[in-house]
């Protein structure tokens, strides 16, 4: 069921049941992080391995503390500079989080989303809500309530419909080891922003398929249909037989074979990062026999475009 009816949501989840939420970055699958059962049940959902651990989602930077055992300065400026929004920070646990929401790990992912009905829910709730994307594993994130209903409709109870996710990427993932700041995940947050406040951060962003390391796997948000990152003329002169998906960031491309979704035709790198999940999904529904798309700019959004590019993409490339 999809609705907008937040008591609904915040009984369903008081009854360890699952609720899809909307949120600034993408739709999230959201159980009480607080209940091992309730947690299970988005695993199952989702059909996610173990070992790749969940968001914890708050309102408030205070709550955070009642889950957290410490909050080091440089990401507690980041905190209060960036949340609520696309940020998400790795803290050390305290023992209300199982362990199955870390995958075992010391440090709880936390994020406080900026999302007027879901921040209006979590305050109603006496917990935090362990939250993925709300979409089978490994395959492409929800930006729409019906993006959700699409492929997970009989396996959650309610969906929470806050319409389109306004950025549209998933969150930028920050820690601390030594004093420096790491970035994880490139997302919704720009580096640039980041350094901006906490100075030169390191990028270790997880490059790999081995499962060894928790939340470090390559291939994602993955379309069912083959991508291609390249030169979209040269590529359309190669498979011009072919029906083709094309994803450009602002030129229009047409033609009999080919089937075109541009990301912003004003070249606004804000806008593109909106538009590049619903692109990806769209092509499945059609006939096209692949997907080619062009590199961004490697710069703001445009590098968390592209890695999430390069990853649909990684199984062709
Ligand atoms: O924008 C977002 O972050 C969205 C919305 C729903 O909040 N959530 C999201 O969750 O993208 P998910 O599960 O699709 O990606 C979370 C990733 C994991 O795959 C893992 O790489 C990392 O966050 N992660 C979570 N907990 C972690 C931890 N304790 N240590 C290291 N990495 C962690
Ligand atoms: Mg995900």
């Amino acid at each position: 069921m999809i609705g907008t009816d937040i008591l609904l949501a915040a009984q369903l989840l008081n009854d360890n049941k699952l609720v899809a939420i909307p949120t600034e970055t993408v739709y999230g699958l959201a159980a009480n992080a607080f209940e091992k059962e309730a947690v299970l049940k988005i695993f199952e959902a989702k059909n996610r391995p173990h070992f790749d651990p969940l968001i914890v989602h708050t309102y408030s930077i205070e709550m955070i503390a009642h889950f957290t055992t410490s909050f080091p300065d440089k990401l507690k400026l980041l905190a209060q500079k960036f949340m609520p929004g696309p940020l998400t920070l790795l803290l050390p646990k305290n023992n209300s989080i199982p362990d199955i929401v870390t995958s075992g790990l010391p440090n709880v992912a936390v994020r406080i989303p900026n999302h007027a009905l879901t921040l209006q829910l979590l305050k109603l709730l006496k917990f935090p809500l362990a939250a993925p994307s709300a979409n089978p594993f490994g395959y492409v994130s929800p930006t729409t309530a019906a993006h959700v209903d699409n492929q997970l409709h009989n396996k959650i109870d309610y969906i929470l419909d806050g319409g389109e996710c306004n950025i549209g990427i998933e969150s930028t993932i920050v820690g601390i080891e030594n004093n420096e700041v790491i970035v994880y995940r490139l997302g919704g947050l720009a580096i640039e922003d980041i350094e901006a406040v906490v100075g030169k951060v390191r990028l270790q962003i997880n490059q790999s398929s081995n499962p060894a390391a928790p939340g470090m796997l390559k291939s994602h948000y993955a379309p069912t249909k083959q991508l291609f990152i390249d030169d979209i003329d040269n590529f359309i002169a190669a498979y011009k037989d072919k029906n083709i998906g094309v994803i450009s960031f602002q030129k229009e491309y047409s033609g009999q074979n080919i089937k075109c979704k541009t990301l912003s035709i004003s070249g606004n790198i804000n806008e593109a990062a909106h538009n590049l999940f619903a692109a990806l999904r769209y092509f499945d529904g059609t006939n096209v026999a692949c997907i080619v798309a062009e590199k961004l700019p490697n710069s703001f959004l445009g590098r968390a475009i592209n890695d999430r590019l390069q990853r649909a993409a990684h199984k062709n490339n």
